[in-house]
C-alpha cells in the first residue's frame, strides 16, 4: 500500500517534471524577437494615444493617459534592454532575418541601456502627469507657445528627476518620442 503510494507520487513528481521541462524552454531566438517587436508595436499604438489627446485635448481621458503611459513604462528601462541582452537575440545572422536589431548594440551596450531607461524616465513623468490631472487636459499638461522642442538647456537627455516632473507633460512626450527616433537611428537596421 505505501510503496503504491510512494511509487504514484513519484509517477506523478515525474510527470510534473517533464511538463515543466517541455513548458519552459529557454526562449528561443525567434520568441524574443517576436516578443520585444510585440513590445515595440504596443509602445507605438500607446505613443499614438498619447499623440491624440495632445491634438484634441477634449478626448483627453486621464485613466487611458495614464495606462497608455504604463504600457511604454512597463516595456521599457531593462525590460527593453534585456530583449536585446544576448549574442543569439541580438546578431540578426542568429536572431533571424526578421529582426532589425542592429550588430551595434552588443557593442554599445551602455549607449543602448541609457536610451532605454530615458524612454521609461519620461513615461514615469507622463504617468505623474496622468495622476495629477484626473479632469480635463490643463494648460499646464501642453507646452508652451515657443517652448524649445529639443529639451531646451538640457539637450535630449533629462537626467534631473524634478526638472523631468516638472516640465509639461507634452513636452516630456516629445522628448520621449526622441528617444524612439534616436534608438531606432542608431540602433536599428532597415
Ligand atoms: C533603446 C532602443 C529603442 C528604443 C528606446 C525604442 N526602440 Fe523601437 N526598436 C528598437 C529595435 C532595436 C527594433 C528592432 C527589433 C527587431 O526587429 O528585432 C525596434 C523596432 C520597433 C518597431 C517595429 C516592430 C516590428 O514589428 O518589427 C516599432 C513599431 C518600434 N520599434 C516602435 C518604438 C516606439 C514607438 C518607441 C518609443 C516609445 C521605441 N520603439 C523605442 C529599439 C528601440
Amino acid at each position: 500500500m505505501g510503496r503504491t503510494i510512494f511509487v504514484n507520487i513519484f509517477g506523478l513528481l515525474a510527470v510534473v517534471e517533464a511538463v515543466l521541462i517541455t513548458a519552459v524552454p529557454l526562449p528561443a531566438a525567434e520568441d524574443v524577437v517576436a516578443l520585444r517587436q510585440g513590445d515595440m508595436k504596443a509602445m507605438a499604438a500607446a505613443a499614438k494615444t498619447i499623440s491624440g489627446m495632445f491634438k484634441d485635448p477634449t478626448s483627453y481621458k486621464a485613466a487611458e493617459f495614464g495606462s497608455a503611459a504604463d504600457t511604454i513604462r512597463e516595456r521599457s528601462g531593462i525590460v527593453l534592454s534585456g530583449h536585446f541582452a544576448s549574442e543569439t537575440a541580438n546578431l540578426q545572422s542568429k536572431a533571424g532575418p526578421q529582426s532589425k536589431a542592429g550588430p551595434n548594440i552588443l557593442k554599445e551596450r551602455e549607449r543602448f541601456d541609457r536610451i532605454a531607461n530615458d524612454l521609461r524616465d519620461y513615461a514615469v513623468a507622463l504617468d505623474a502627469a496622468a495622476q495629477k490631472n484626473p479632469g480635463p487636459m490643463t494648460a499646464s499638461m501642453r507646452m508652451k507657445p515657443g517652448e524649445a522642442m529639443g529639451g531646451g538647456p538640457f539637450g535630449t537627455h533629462v537626467r534631473d528627476e524634478q526638472e523631468l516632473l516638472a516640465m509639461p507633460a507634452e513636452h516630456a512626450f516629445h522628448l520621449m518620442l526622441q528617444t524612439c527616433t534616436t534608438c531606432h537611428a542608431k540602433f536599428r537596421t532597415e
